[in-house]
């Protein structure tokens, strides 16, 4: 029997990458060491600002070998599932705040094939989230309020994760860190109990195409920092 994979797992969010070259983008960052690609979907509703939808996400699938980590900012979700399973999805994450039916959400990404995550914002508990939690393959708690890149780490929800943790148990749930990770930051939730990481600006700042370098260097100091703190 092989036991859930808790190791820590770096997740670049490419809404920090060239948008004009995500294909070279995504090889350069998991030549460099990155375990998942992130890839935040904004729909300018649930969120104030806009990203990219299904055809995107199809367009860079074959550039990725590791996992494809869908962050569905969006609302309504379910009508969008499918289109996004269809173009390779391996994680969707719904948010919580996304309407009254999260658990016909969750239970509608894992029929279309996925695993299932769900994100919470800043300012929502874990009150009732017990009852998700066979439905769960993900939580990602938000530690910016979501939208945008580079904002900075909200400190409190620390005993979110810490308080999940504990809920989980045995149970095969992975928890994911979403917003302001830097080798500073990832110790903590490391600590608390989180196994991916999302990091976006602390990853690709100092690199690009042609000079990958420091998107390691990046990924290796966040990856050994949160590693540090187990
Ligand atoms: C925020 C997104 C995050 C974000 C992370 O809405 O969900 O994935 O891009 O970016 P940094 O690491 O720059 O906070
Ligand atoms: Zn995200």
């Amino acid at each position: 029997m092989t036991s859930f994979d808790r190791s820590i797992k770096i997740a670049p969010s490419i809404l920090s990458a060239d948008f004009a070259d995500f294909g070279r983008e995504i090889q350069a960052i998991e030549a460099q060491g990155a375990d998942w690609v992130h890839v935040d979907v904004m729909d300018g509703h649930f969120v104030p600002n806009l990203t990219f939808g299904p055809p995107l996400c199809k367009a860079i699938r074959p550039h990725i070998k590791t996992v494809m980590d869908v962050h569905l900012m969006i609302s309504p979700v379910d009508t969008y599932i499918d289109a996004f399973a269809d173009a390779g999805a391996d994680v969707i994450t719904a948010h919580l705040e996304a309407g009254p039916h999260i658990h016909r959400t969750l239970q509608a990404i894992r029929g279309a094939g996925c695993k299932a995550g769900l994100a919470i914002n800043p300012g929502t508990g874990i009150d009732g989230i017990e009852y998700l939690l066979d439905q769960l393959d993900l939580i990602c708690v938000m530690t910016v309020n979501p939208g945008f890149g580079g904002q900075k780490f909200i400190h409190s929800q620390i005993d979110k994760v810490r308080a999940l943790r504990a809920l989980i148990g045995d149970r095969p749930i992975h928890i994911e860190i979403d917003g302001g990770i830097t080798p500073e930051t990832a110790p903590l939730m490391a600590a608390a109990g989180a196994d991916v990481l999302v990091a976006g600006s602390a990853v690709f700042k100092g690199g690009s195409v042609n000079n990958p370098a420091p998107y390691g260097e990046n990924i290796r100091a966040i990856r050994s920092a949160a590693e540090a703190a187990r």
